[in-house]
């Protein structure tokens, strides 16, 4: 008896729960790669030479995506940039360059018919790579596309040059790319597409997933549009992602992003400590395993279990999938919890040192600060319309200055893009004049619930954490007109609390 239950019950495991989990999840993987910029110090002046270079990190490509096929991975993100390196001169990229036909016009495997185009050496070997390991290969790879000088769009020199992704399935076939919408300032020598792309592509063993690049993530189109418009819950996302403190730092950015739309998040960057370049994560609503390393020189393989939120969202709501985006803002309505702790329940009693008000700047934006003064207060800073305020209480006694920032306006410096922040920082120094600027260790343990009447639904909570630690909000969502969050008991020191809101409409 005991034995045929033992059995019973191994049966049941074995053909509904292990079966179930594994069509729940996949295995991903996302290589942080220190691309070989340059060859000999060689500005390239032909092809082969750029061949050549480029040959340096395909080799690197090759070994990775043998490394990842001996564990499972379905689907591989390459970062951007990762193969030509970062060209800033219109002809010296152009050597670098490949046609790329139109996945949506013509089928083809680059590895199976190389000689249907010419001047394809990076998309046969990506093709191959992608075949031979039987995995869903993303790279991003320059794309040439001759342009007549009659149209009023195409360049001088008869060409656009466009910053690409491209999708290989697992058999090699060519069955997507995409081209950057929001080129980044530090890219002179790259075109705008002459359409917005919602690019979208088909696995058979994670259903939809969607893709931008870099700077795209900070902007509604496409990016925040393919979630919400457009339904999709898997994002790729190629990257060459230059921290920023306090409040744009690769992980700390990425994963506040999947948190907020509540999606899968494939983010590969570049690996250059010496650009500030590092941080790759494979972000989910659950989960978030990333890697950030300033010291070592090294590339690194993350390789996880992915859940896949479009069939638990599939079964569990019955919606269109444009509702099923905005559901999701109502749903984090609807997390309010009021009274989250002892600490908070007066929060709102009084306020301290209106007095001490000033203003420093933060990544070259204005904030109207406050300064934390005690072992625990309420404070409130307000920038145009939006008031932020903290409840706060240290573990410790205070060793360093924060202060509490606002600002509510248009960043300028390098894009323009509407912004409401709420931000508690930690201070560079003891001076007023250092709160805003890069700090990356702290050892003040703070609890603290954070809030403000924001204008904007789309609001990205950020908690980093003394070498770049990252958690998530205890609880967070809208509680009346105000965005708030709330964290208790961290083990490490608070660098950087914040509610980063962006205000498409406003940009
Ligand atoms: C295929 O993969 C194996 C090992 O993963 C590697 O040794 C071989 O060179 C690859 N072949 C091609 C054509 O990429
Ligand atoms: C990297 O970041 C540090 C700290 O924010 C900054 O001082 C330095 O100038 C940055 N380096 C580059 C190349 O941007
Ligand atoms: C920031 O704004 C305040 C108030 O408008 C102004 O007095 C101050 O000069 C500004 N600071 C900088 C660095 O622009
Ligand atoms: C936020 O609160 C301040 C102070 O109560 C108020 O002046 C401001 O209008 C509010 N903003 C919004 C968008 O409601």
């Amino acid at each position: 008896m005991e034995a045929f239950c033992l059995r019973w019950l191994l049966l049941v495991w074995q053909c509904f729960i292990i079966p179930v989990w594994g069509l729940d999840s996949y295995t991903a993987a996302v290589y942080e790669h220190p691309a070989v910029l340059q060859l000999n110090s060689m500005t390239p002046s032909t092809r082969e030479e750029a061949l050549k270079h480029m040959q340096k990190n395909l080799d690197i490509y090759q070994e990775q995506v043998h490394e990842a096929s001996k564990q499972g991975v379905k689907i591989i993100v390459f970062p951007e940039n990762g193969i030509h390196g970062f060209q800033n001169h219109r002809n010296v990229l152009y050597l670098y360059l490949e046609p790329i036909p139109d996945p949506n016009v013509v089928e083809w495997n680059p590895c199976l018919h190389p000689t249907e185009y010419n001047d394809i050496e990076v998309l046969y070997q990506l093709s191959c790579m992608a075949r031979n390991g039987s995995m869903y290969l993303i790279a991003n790879i320059g794309e040439r596309q001759a342009c007549e000088l009659s149209d009023p769009q195409c360049p001088p020199d008869g060409r656009f040059q466009f910053n690409t992704n491209v999708v290989f399935d697992s058999e090699g076939n060519l069955i997507a790319k995409y081209q950057k919408w929001n080129l980044f300032i530090l890219e002179p020598a790259y075109d705008k597409p002459k359409t917005l792309q919602h690019v979208i592509f088909n696995t058979p063993f994670a259903g939809k997933f969607g893709i931008f690049t870099c700077f795209d993530i900070l902007f509604y189109e496409p990016a925040v549009s393919l979630i919400e418009r457009y339904g999709v819950k898997q994002i790729i996302f190629p990257t060459a992602w230059m921290n920023l403190l306090p409040l744009l730092s690769s992980v700390e950015f990425h994963q506040a992003f999947a948190s907020a739309l509540g999606i899968n998040l494939l983010a590969a960057n570049q690996h250059h400590p010496e650009y500030n370049m590092t941080g790759s994560g494979i972000y989910t609503p659950f989960d978030f395993p990333y890697y950030y390393n300033m010291k070592s020189s090294e590339g690194k393989l993350l390789v996880a279990k992915v859940p896949i939120i479009t069939s638990i969202r599939n079964h569990s709501l019955e919606q269109s999938e444009s509702q099923m985006a905005s559901a999701f803002l109502q749903e984090q309505k609807g997390e309010v919890k009021q009274g989250q702790t002892d600490l908070l329940k007066n929060s709102v009693s009084h306020m301290d040192g209106a007095e001490d008000i000033f203003h420093a700047l933060m990544m070259f934006d204005n904030y109207t600060f406050i300064p934390l003064t005690g072992v625990q207060g309420n404070l409130q800073v307000c920038s145009n319309n939006l008031c932020c305020h903290v409840a706060y209480k240290y573990a410790n006694t205070p060793n360093n200055l924060y202060a509490l920032g606002a600002y509510d306006g248009r960043h300028t410096l390098d894009g323009i893009y509407y912004l409401q922040v709420c931000a508690l920082v930690k201070c560079a120094g003891s001076g007023y004049d250092t709160c805003g600027q890069s700090v990356t260790d702290a050892s003040d343990i703070i609890d603290f619930k954070l809030w403000g009447n924001f204008s904007t639904r789309y609001i990205y909570p950020e908690i980093l954490a003394s070498e770049m630690k990252i958690y998530r909000a205890d609880s967070k969502g809208w509680n009346n007109n105000d965005f708030y969050m709330t964290k208790k008991e961290m083990s490490a020191g608070l660098v950087t609390a914040a509610l980063y809101g962006r205000w498409y409409e406003k940009d």
